[in-house]
């Protein structure tokens, strides 16, 4: 059953959908004469309240399960034979990133390509930054030039936090920092419903915290990891029993958080250890992090060999995990170094399904911001 796309005036409709006329390919156009493409089985409209995505930290629960639930339908866009809805059409998609990104960057475009948006890729290499052109400059150009939706990636901590206080559309973060990278928390997390449910890309929805009674390990360079940040959310919400791993000086502070829990919540306590192989004993689910060299101040590991030899995932040492457990990486990965190249390839890995369900997870949250109200300042909130 269609349940259509229902969106506040600003926003594309199916009644506005592309007409045979307007098909790109001959394809298209006999899809197109069949009716205008819709999302099936999306969630209720109006259920998402947020503005922009800075972290996951301000979502709630039933925030993640209509992420979840949205990229359900957009997978099922995604199998289709023209992977293409005009749910955004005639939405400038402003993609804007001061960092090195392969796959945020193209899978928030693909994604936004998807929904019909108007992308536009600003190159900060060869923009006017280089002239010096602040950050709140650039933001509001890009604004004046029609972006509608800004997705950022950006070194400094809190850089969106900045842009989204200067722009009047709505504000996606591909990573800040050490500080947070929320749309990969929220993939890494539908890629764990997914394995688990075993029935990809169909996984049914299951009420609670799906991770419940299960043990979730990050492993690596947790310090410098914005992954590791946004997941301690996502996961504990989840209701994973979740382990942080790797050597103390790349641990620094979490201990406390831990103890802590995540929002200071009893219920969201995790454990951060450099016991490589208490943390990996019975683990349903591994995840390791690159070794961040680029942000690592001196002295901080003797040697990239000696981190491999100490805490590299190698099959030896996965053994000690459930004999079903999987294996995630956000990548990019240093093969050889946190992963080992058979683990990173064998049949326990699902990091190619991470990027492939980066595109769904994109596509659902510029179609839940899209259509969310735009008038307030909700900041990650
Ligand atoms: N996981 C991740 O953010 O990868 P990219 O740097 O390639 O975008």
């Amino acid at each position: 059953m269609s349940l259509g796309v229902e969106r506040p005036a600003e926003a594309a409709t199916p009644a506005e959908a592309a007409t045979p006329d307007e098909a790109a390919t001959p394809a298209e156009a006999a899809s197109l004469a069949d009716g205008p493409p819709v999302v099936d089985r999306l969630p209720e409209a109006g259920a998402w309240l947020h503005r922009h995505l800075l972290d996951v930290d301000g979502l709630s629960w039933p925030d993640v399960e209509l992420v979840l639930r949205t990229t359900d339908a957009m997978r099922e866009v995604l199998a289709r034979p023209i992977a293409k809805v005009p749910a955004l059409r005639g939405t400038n998609v402003t993609i804007l990133f001061y960092e090195a990104s392969t796959r945020t960057r193209v899978s928030f475009e693909i994604a936004a390509r998807n929904l019909s948006a108007d992308v536009t890729n600003i190159a900060v290499a060869t923009s006017s930054v280089t002239k010096g052109e602040s950050l709140i400059d650039t933001v509001k150009t890009v604004e004046a030039l029609g972006a509608r939706i800004l997705v950022i990636r950006h070194p400094v901590s809190g850089a969106p936090y900045l842009a989204a206080r200067h722009f009047s559309g709505h504000v996606l973060n591909g990573g800040d920092g050490w500080h947070a990278h929320p749309t990969q928390a929220l993939l890494d997390l539908y890629t764990m419903r997914a394995t688990l449910a075993g029935a990809m890309p169909d996984a049914p929805v299951r009420g609670g915290r799906f991770l419940s009674g299960r043990k979730v390990v990050i492993l690596g360079d947790v310090l410098h990891s914005r992954v590791a940040r946004s997941n301690v959310w996502t996961l504990t919400a989840a209701g994973a029993d979740l382990w942080l791993c790797g050597p103390a000086t790349l641990l620094r502070g979490f201990e406390a958080w831990a103890r802590a829990g995540a929002g200071g919540a009893a219920d969201r306590r995790f454990t951060a250890t450099s016991d490589l192989a208490a943390a990996l004993r019975d683990a349903d689910v591994v995840m390791a992090l690159r070794i961040q060299q680029e942000r690592m101040a001196g002295g901080m590991l003797p040697s990239l060999r000696e981190y491999a030899a100490r805490f590299g995932l190698t099959a030896e040492r996965l053994e000690e995990a459930k004999p079903d457990a999987f294996v995630l990486h956000p990548g990019p990965m240093n093969e050889g170094v946190e992963i080992a190249p058979d683990v990173a390839a064998g049949p326990r890995s699902v990091i190619t399904d991470q990027v492939t369900n980066g595109v769904a997870v994109r596509m659902a949250l510029l179609y839940l911001l899209a259509g969310s109200p735009g008038g307030e300042m909700t900041l990650g909130a």
